[in-house]
């Protein structure tokens, strides 16, 4: 958000362009956990991507104390004559509590580095600030990019609502001026956040060739229009659309059940690889073409923990996956006119990489070529660390890795549902997204874009959080969260085909991670999650240095040339 009273501390220019439509604040709700951005038809808050010109760092910002997406602009080259050493920003709202972003914008960085060393003795003489070193000659993954997921749940509830809350959901995710999202994860048939189980081709059962499977189903069809809307209203180029199923009509499952200890019989490997590319033809007939499929929704569901797990799920073990993958849906899928359509392998837990993957070799020699990318689910990640995925990028390369899904209220020891404004929840993201990109990720995947206020609704009882909530009751307002702004310092600032490149800062509580993007500018995310503001010496290998002072508990995303 841009606030009025910070305008004499842009650069005239960026404070001018900003037409109302593109940039618009933060309407702060204090909740039981925190603070939320409220949403209306007629009112949500946005931000325009600043652009920093030639001379000028921008920091966006947002704390605990109540900033969302903060903007301060920074000019270099010049002695800055609006401000003296620190510039306060304050909130306007009488909502929220002041807290400072503080920036030194006096020197260049080129004469910052000259006398670094006298000047921080002299102005930090009991508190040296802490050392960032960004080196853009050293540069890791490229990102794919960031989504959320589209379930039957996500698209009923929009149908609640009025057209222009709506548009401002799209708008918030995956406009530009929201949090730019350009990858987005839909169920093929039902998943677990739905009004009910349901798969294509029901009835007839034990009908291999998929007679009934001819066209798509009506809820398809809300949703097909969902998405149009939503890539019209949010100027998207490319969406790229990742589908899963989570599991086939009953009748080719050993038990004959949603869930349970099931897995697919084997005389139906065909009609399976076949239903995959039934959907993909559909799609594509109603010009919502599918980027890329997985081999299927958790299977470990139906294998290992189908005692724990009430919604449907389709099991299977590595060595069946294989033969069904080599021998039945890449054949399938590179044999037709879909061939370029990626597949994604695995699709579950951390904790099964890479052992999923050698196992399939094992039974299977070649079948990994099949894949171009690998999904891991991010449930179990504090206690799995990420280095099973860069031990598995290495064994496999060249393959898109990415988090394909997300959401925080699963564990007995969590809220099922909402924290409403949590803090520490968008934390917990925020920190996630920081790791898993300081190794081999190159994108992620949320769960559910929207929920309402108990975390659903679905048929499996299964409540969990969401970045953005909507307000079933009154049917007129949604939340954005803590999580949503999170997820926003890296997906808004950080576009597909930005490059990691090196960052390193010795502390505990400041961490970073830092990419550079198509536009050839650097984006810094620096988290704060310590009670106490720091002192940060950003150190650019090319650009020089600055200062910049980040209060307690913050996020920001710093950009520049
Ligand atoms: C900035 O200030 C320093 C010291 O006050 C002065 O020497 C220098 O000329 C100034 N530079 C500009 C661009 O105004
Ligand atoms: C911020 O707000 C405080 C309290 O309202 C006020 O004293 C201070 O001057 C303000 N600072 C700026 C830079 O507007
Ligand atoms: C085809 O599926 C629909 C439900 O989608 C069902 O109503 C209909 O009976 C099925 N047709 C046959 C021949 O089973
Ligand atoms: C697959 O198996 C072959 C032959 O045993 C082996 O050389 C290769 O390293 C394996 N690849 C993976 C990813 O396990
Ligand atoms: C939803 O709207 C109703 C009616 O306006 C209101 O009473 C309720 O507090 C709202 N829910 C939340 C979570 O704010
Ligand atoms: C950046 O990394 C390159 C390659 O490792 C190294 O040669 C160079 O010295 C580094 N630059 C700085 C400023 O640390």
């Amino acid at each position: 958000m841009i606030l009025k009273n910070n305008c004499i501390f842009l650069v005239s220019l960026i404070c001018y362009i900003f037409d109302a439509n593109a940039s618009s604040e933060c309407k702060p709700r204090r909740t039981k956990y925190g603070l939320v951005c409220v949403c209306t038809a007629t009112y949500c808050d946005y931000l325009e991507n600043p652009q920093p010109t030639a001379n000028n760092v921008v920091v966006v910002s947002t704390s605990k104390e109540g900033r969302r997406f903060a903007v301060s602009n920074l000019r270099f080259n010049t002695n800055d004559t609006n401000i003296n050493t620190k510039t306060s920003l304050n909130i306007s709202s009488e909502d929220l509590k002041s807290s400072a972003v503080v920036v030194d914008s006096r020197q260049t960085f080129a004469q910052l580095l000259i006398d670094a060393g006298e000047r921080f003795s002299s102005r930090f003489p009991s508190n040296r600030p802490l050392k960032l070193r960004v080196n853009r000659s050293v540069e890791y993954q490229k990102i794919t990019g960031f989504g959320g997921a589209f379930t039957g749940t996500v698209s009923h509830l929009l149908g609640l609502l009025e057209p222009n809350l709506q548009d401002h959901i799209y708008k918030s995710y995956y406009h530009q001026d929201g949090i730019g999202f350009n990858l987005l994860r839909t169920p093929i048939g039902g998943c677990d956040f739905d009004l009910a189980p349901w798969a294509y081709n029901e009835e007839p059962q034990n009908d291999p060739a998929l007679s009934n499977f001819t066209k798509l189903d009506p809820r398809d069809e809300v949703k097909v229009k969902q998405l149009q809307r939503l890539k019209q209203v949010s100027s998207l180029e490319s969406l790229k659309i990742m589908a899963a199923t989570w599991s086939s009509p009953t009748w080719m499952k050993s038990n004959g059940k949603w869930t349970g200890l099931g897995l697919l019989k084997t005389e139906y490997y065909q009609a399976w690889a076949d239903y995959h590319l039934r959907f993909i033809e559909l799609m594509d007939a109603k010009n919502m073409p599918i980027w890329a499929i997985s081999t299927g929704n958790e299977p470990l569901n139906g294998i290992a923990f189908f005692f724990f797990v009430h919604f449907m799920s389709l099991g299977w073990v590595p060595r069946n996956q294989a033969v069904w993958l080599n021998d039945f849906l890449g054949p399938t899928i590179r044999k037709s006119k879909f061939k370029d359509i990626l597949i994604f392998g695995n699709d579950d837990q951390r904790y099964s990489f890479p052992a999923w993957f050698k196992d399939m070799n094992r039974t299977r020699l070649g079948v990994l070529d099949y894949l171009d990318g690998l999904a891991v689910h991010w449930y179990w990640d504090e206690m799995f660390a990420p280095t099973l995925i860069d031990l598995t990028a290495q064994i496999l390369p060249g393959k898109i890795v990415l988090n394909t899904e997300s959401c925080i209220g699963d564990k007995p020891w969590q809220t099922h549902g909402p924290e409403l404004g949590s803090w520490e929840r968008g934390e917990m993201y925020a920190s996630s997204f920081l790791h898993n990109f300081q190794h081999s990720y190159n994108g992620w995947i949320d769960w559910n874009i929207i929920l309402d206020e108990q975390g659903g609704p679905n048929y499996a009882n299964n409540y969990v959080d969401a970045p953005v909530i909507v307000n079933a009751t009154n049917r007129a307002e949604i939340y954005k969260q803590p999580i949503f702004y999170a997820m926003g310092h890296f997906s808004k600032f950080v576009p597909e085909g930005s490059v990691r490149i090196d960052a390193k800062i010795l502390s505990a509580s400041v961490e970073a991670v830092a990419f550079k993007r198509p536009d050839e500018r650097i984006a810094v995310v620096l988290l704060n999650s310590g009670r106490i503001p720091m002192d940060v010496l950003l150190i650019d290998s090319v650009r020089g240095e600055i200062v910049i002072n980040i209060p307690a508990q913050s996020w920001h995303t710093i950009v520049y040339n």
